[in-house]
């Protein structure tokens, strides 16, 4: 069985160098972390260290990349490896980012289980897998949490941080301590659930739009018009409890006025959606009339999406919290 390597505090490895683990590199190097990245195709990182140049080079001439080091100097802290006990070596945090597979997650912490120390923290990207299914019978299960980041994390900052039952609060700690050094910004779940928070939320509202498209109450085309230039205005910068604070003369007096009108049209929600049938189809022409569902044409919306995340988040940073 392999000896545990060293991890002096130092960098971090980032395991998985697809969508995800590349913007992780990005966001650890901002803050001056020396980055290894690893993947188990060779391929990727090297395709993965030609478009980050690309990427931090251009974020630079437009004016937004992060941190105070210099897009060359950023570069240089981001070295790619070819084997994951090298990668790890000397690593205070391990990001994984490889596929949503739990069983493929699993044998991916396991081989990391034999490979560190009693330090290192050992963090997953996952977007829905529990920690106790992930960590499950780990050695190192109290270094162990997931850290879910939300796409694309360069320029939206939250992060989800979800023990394991038995994860150390300090782990926590550490990784909140961690996120919030390059700059993004962590909330902790005090324990584990489906979806998180953030796809809660996020499959609450798709699943109440889905209703009110297929009940004929509204075009799917003003129901994402509902929230772009309603709700999510108002949501880039408050939550909903302090928008209910805000909304009346404080939280109490929001519950007084209006939870019995909320309680009557919360009743009249409909079941779970089925996603599919003439709903689906209605609802696909109508979002291919805005943006057709080919390579190119959605490829660049993501890329219109995403400029215009990044001059919200800079904005953000800007304005008085
Ligand atoms: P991806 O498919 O773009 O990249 C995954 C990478 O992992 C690939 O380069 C693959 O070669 C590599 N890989 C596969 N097995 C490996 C192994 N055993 N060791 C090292 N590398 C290995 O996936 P993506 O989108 O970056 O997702 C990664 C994780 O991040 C997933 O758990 C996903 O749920 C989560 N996530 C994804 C978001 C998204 O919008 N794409 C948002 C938030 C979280």
């Amino acid at each position: 069985m392999a000896s545990p390597v060293s991890s002096a505090p130092g960098g971090v490895a980032v395991v998985g160098s697809g969508l995800i683990g590349r913007s992780w590199a990005m966001l650890f190097a901002s803050a001056g972390f020396r980055v290894k990245l690893f993947d188990i195709e060779p391929r990727q990182v090297t395709d993965a260290l030609v478009s980050l140049r690309k990427e931090m080079k251009m974020l630079e001439l437009s004016g937004y990349l992060k941190g105070e080091l210099g897009a060359e100097e950023q570069l240089s802290l981001i070295s790619g490896c070819s084997d994951l006990r090298e990668a790890v070596e000397g690593a205070l945090h391990v990001q994984e980012c490889v596929p949503e597979n739990l069983e493929m997650k699993r044998k991916l912490f396991a081989q990391l289980d034999k490979i560190t120390d009693d330090h290192v923290v050992l963090s997953s990207s996952s977007s829905c897998l529990l920690p106790s299914k992930l960590f499950a019978g780990l050695a190192h299960v109290k270094q162990c949490l997931v850290a879910h980041p939300v796409n694309p994390p360069y320029y939206v900052p939250l992060v989800e941080l979800v023990p394991h039952p038995e994860t150390a609060p300090a782990t926590v700690d550490r990784t909140y301590a961690l996120m919030r050094r390059v700059g993004q910004s962590p909330v902790r779940l005090l324990r584990e659930v489906d979806g998180f928070a953030l796809n809660r939320l996020q499959y609450a509202v798709i699943a109440e739009a889905w209703r009110l498209v297929e009940e004929g109450v509204v075009s799917p085309g003003d129901l994402d018009l509902v929230m772009s230039d309603g709700l999510g205005l108002r949501y880039a910068f408050i939550g909903p409890l302090e928008t209910m604070h805000l909304n009346a003369e404080g939280m109490l007096s929001y519950c007084d006025r209006y939870s019995e009108g909320m309680k009557h049209v919360l009743k009249t929600f409909g079941p779970i959606p089925e996603f599919s049938g003439a709903t689906a189809e209605k609802v696909h022409q109508a979002m291919c009339m805005k943006v057709p569902d080919d390579a190119e044409h959605l490829a660049a919306r993501r890329a219109w999406r995403d400029g215009c995340l990044m001059r919200l988040a800079q904005l953000k940073h800007q304005l008085p919290q």
